[in-house]
Parts: structure tokens; sequence; C-alpha cells
């Protein structure tokens, strides 16, 4: 386990509120919060309930022994604890990595607060600096969501999958596009509009002013950046 990603994940924990529902995000950084937030519940240190943001989360709260909620149930969290793939400077946010980008989005829209848990790595100038920008996409509309995103000088790429053949089916039945930049972006947020207008595009992996504090694991400690 990266110590790094320890690091991130402890100082998160320090956030939570003593009881509530909370949004549990996808990813390794956000495996290991599951674990420690377990650990917690099982201690009674806490009083937890969790939305998933994807099939992964619902595995790890499963595993770990945190009870489950809904959006019907708490259509308001307090928080949400997620991982990111880029963080800028203004800790704008490319997420998707893992193909969940659609329900983490919703999960971290229904929250007062969205604490990002990272290492060092993660942290770029401007997004599309080192990863691609992932879009989820209807697979009737993958056709000409191609054409229209090759119109704005952008190279689409759609995940495959790494043990099916294929491409990579979301946990909502879609497909994943993965954007390839010429260049850093320089206004994410007109971007992630612009890509969104586009009929099929379900959701951007983009994350505009959602995040409201990073937490930045290194090898020997933490730091966090807020808003
Ligand atoms: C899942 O789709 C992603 O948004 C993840 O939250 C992101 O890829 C971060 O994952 P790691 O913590 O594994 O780097």
């Amino acid at each position: 386990m990266s110590q790094m990603k320890l690091n991130a994940a402890k100082s998160a924990l320090e956030k939570i509120p003593k009881r509530g529902a909370m949004g549990l995000g996808s990813g390794s950084t956000v495996a290991i919060f599951a674990k420690e937030l377990g650990q917690r519940i099982s201690n009674g240190e806490n009083d937890i309930t969790v939305v998933p943001s994807s099939y992964q989360a619902y595995q790890l709260a499963i595993e770990h022994n945190i009870p489950l909620t809904n959006l019907d149930i708490n259509p308001e969290l307090l928080l949400t604890v997620d991982g990111a793939d880029e963080v800028d400077r203004d800790l704008n946010l490319t997420k998707g990595g893992g193909g969940a980008l659609f329900q983490e989005k919703i999960v971290a829209a229904a929250s007062k607060k969205l604490i990002i848990i990272v290492d060092e790595s993660k942290l770029v100038e401007k997004l599309a600096s080192r990863f691609l920008i992932p879009i989820e996409v209807l697979p009737f509309s993958i056709g000409f969501v191609k054409r229209k995103i090759k119109g704005m000088n952008i190279e689409p790429i759609i995940r495959q999958a790494e043990k099916k053949m294929g491409p990579v089916v979301t946990d909502n039945g879609n497909f994943i596009i993965d954007l390839k930049f010429p260049r850093p972006i320089e206004n994410p947020a007109k971007i992630a509009i612009d890509l969104k207008m586009i009929p099929g595009v379900v959701e951007t992996g983009l994350f505009i002013a959602m995040a409201d504090e990073v937490h930045v694991g290194k090898e020997d400690g933490v730091y966090v950046i807020s808003k």
C-alpha cells in the first residue's frame, strides 16, 4: 500500500463528522480510506452511512462493514471523500480513471463538502497535462460524439476493457471516451460546458469548482489545500 495514499486517507478521516450520511468515492486511495472508515465504525468512533459512487465503492462498503444508504433516503450528504486523477491550481479536477465519473459527480454534487485525497503526483498546473480527460457516452451516440469531438480538434479514444474484448462498459451501461487534447487546457470550465452540450455525452470527468479541500499525501506526511 502506498504510504502517500494512506497519509491522505488518514488526513481526510479527521474531517468526517461523528455521525451522518456521506458519499464514498472510488479508486485505490478511497479503498484505503474505506478500510480505515470501517475500522472507526466498528470501534464505535463514528456512526456513518455511505452512498457509494460505483460498484467498487459498494463492494468496499460491504467488505468493511460500512452501512449503506442512498440518495432517496439522504438526498443531501454531509460530505464526500473521493480521489482524483489530476488537480489543478484552482482545485479543478479530472476524474474517471476508474470509469466511475458519472455517479461520482452526482454524489459530489449532493454533498455539502467535497474532500479529495491524492498523492503529490496528481498535482498539475493545468488539467490534461498528463492524464486524458474521460467522458461517459451513450453507446448509441458514439459515432456522432466522436465526430463532434474531432471537430473540436481533440482526439477521441474509446477506452478498451482489459479482461473482456471490446470497450469498457460503465456501471451505467455506457462507454468511456478518453480525450487527448493537443495541449493542457486553458479554460476547463468552458470545455466542460462545450462537451456536455454534445447530445450523447452523459457526463464529463471535469469537476469544476467542486472540491473544497484537497488532502495531498507525501511519504512523510500530508498537507491540505483549501478553496
Ligand atoms: C474513478 O473513476 C476515479 O475518478 C478515481 O477517483 C480516480 O481515478 C482516482 O483513483 P486513484 O485513487 O486510484 O488514483
